[in-house]
């Protein structure tokens, strides 16, 4: 029998994954009720799946899946209410389709139009949604501003994202909310975001912590780039989450293994064990930080650690256009346990 992840992880953070609808019943959600007790919605909670046009509001996919985690004491992460691919495009263009004009009257309307969306999805999900991703990776590190050149950005600027985290805590003022981007470990993102979220902070704007995608691989970014960048947010007081976790075993892109080798799954177990016992350790520094200071959370400073799949038979990184298998998660497409499962083990069996 083997230990349930959830349950090895419960004094630190809660154990999630991303799922499609399809992954809810059969041996697939057997793993899923065993190891994992928090979901989000792969793709359905995105604003292009539940408002692809200005009259349609999507969302028996999303309540299914809210109601298995409320059904099995899940934990639901709500990915995303704003973000520039898939999005609610409409929101930015003219009744004949056509992008907005940067105008102070169509940055009004961009306003109204976000802030009653966000507004009817949070009130739709009160009291059931735990977590928000409520703007998803506004930063462009390689622009001098570091803000993504997105429509939202040419249109109102950075106000967008202050607005959304109003309209989402106004809706639900116990919800926890968050910005979500990946590549957080990289100094310069980190510092734009770090700068993003102090100064939004500052001027009262609702914001409880930084989601980390970490889409990662067995060999890179290093464990200490990944947490120096958590410990920054975390000793400024903001809560931390990991929320799309896979550690692809490809660190080039003319490798091609199907089934892959020994060594490499060997290599990708202690490339979770050293993650997650950084993690565990990051999150017992919050709960023994001096009490005095915003770097102090009982709670720890991570409160989730979510990965973007349950097992090696679905993943985005299965991509047509890489036409390769990937294999990033504890589990394999048979949904057996891997060496990376056993490192996820280990990490809390040897503290
Ligand atoms: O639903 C349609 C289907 O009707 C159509 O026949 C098919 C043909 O291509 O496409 C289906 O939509 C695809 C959708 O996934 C559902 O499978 C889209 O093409 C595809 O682009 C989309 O990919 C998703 C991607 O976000 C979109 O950019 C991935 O599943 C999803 O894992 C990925 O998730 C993102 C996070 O939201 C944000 N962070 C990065 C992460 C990985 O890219």
């Amino acid at each position: 029998e083997l230990y349930s992840l959830k349950d090895l992880y419960s004094d630190y953070f809660e154990i999630g994954a991303a799922v499609e609808p399809d992954r809810l019943s059969g041996t697939v959600s057997e793993l899923l009720n065993k190891h994992f007790n928090s979901l989000v919605a792969e793709n359905s909670m995105k604003p292009g799946s539940i408002s692809p046009t200005e009259s349609a509001f999507n969302i028996s996919t999303p309540n299914t899946i809210a109601q298995y985690a409320d059904n099995h004491d899940m934990k639901l992460r709500f990915h995303t209410l704003l973000w520039h691919a898939q999005g609610a495009d409409w929101m930015l263009k003219d009744a004949s389709g056509n992008w907005l004009e940067a105008t102070e009257a169509n940055k009004a309307l961009v306003e109204t139009r976000l802030k009653d969306y966000i507004t009817r999805v949070v009130t739709q999900y009160k009291g059931v949604a735990d977590y928000y991703d409520v703007v998803n990776e506004v930063i462009d590190e390689g622009r001098p501003d570091g803000m993504r050149d997105s429509y939202w950005y040419r249109i109102t600027g950075t106000d967008f994202i202050k607005w959304a985290f109003e309209a989402a805590h106004a809706a639900d003022p116990s919800a926890k909310l968050y910005i979500n981007d990946y590549n957080t470990h990289s100094p310069r993102k980190r510092d734009i975001l770090f700068n993003l979220v102090t100064s939004l902070r500052d001027e009262g704007v609702p914001i409880d912590g930084v989601g980390h995608q970490t889409h990662i691989n067995i060999s890179g970014p290093s464990i200490e780039q990944i947490s120096e960048s958590i410990q920054k947010f975390a000793e400024a007081g903001f809560d931390n989450q990991v929320t799309e976790l896979d550690i692809s075993v490809y660190t080039s892109n003319s490798t091609n293994y199907d089934p892959v080798p020994e060594a490499i799954l060997l290599q990708q177990g202690y490339r979770f064990k050293e993650l997650f016992k950084e993690l565990v350790r990051l999150d017992e520094m919050g709960k023994h930080a001096d009490p005095s200071t915003a770097a102090y959370n009982p709670e720890g400073w991570i409160s989730n650690v979510t990965f973007w799949g349950i097992a090696d038979d679905h993943s985005w990184l299965h991509r047509s256009e890489d036409n390769r298998f990937d294999a990033p998660f504890a589990f394999d497409k048979k949904y057996q346990a891997k060496l990376a499962y056993w490192g996820m083990v280990e990490a809390v069996k040897t503290l």
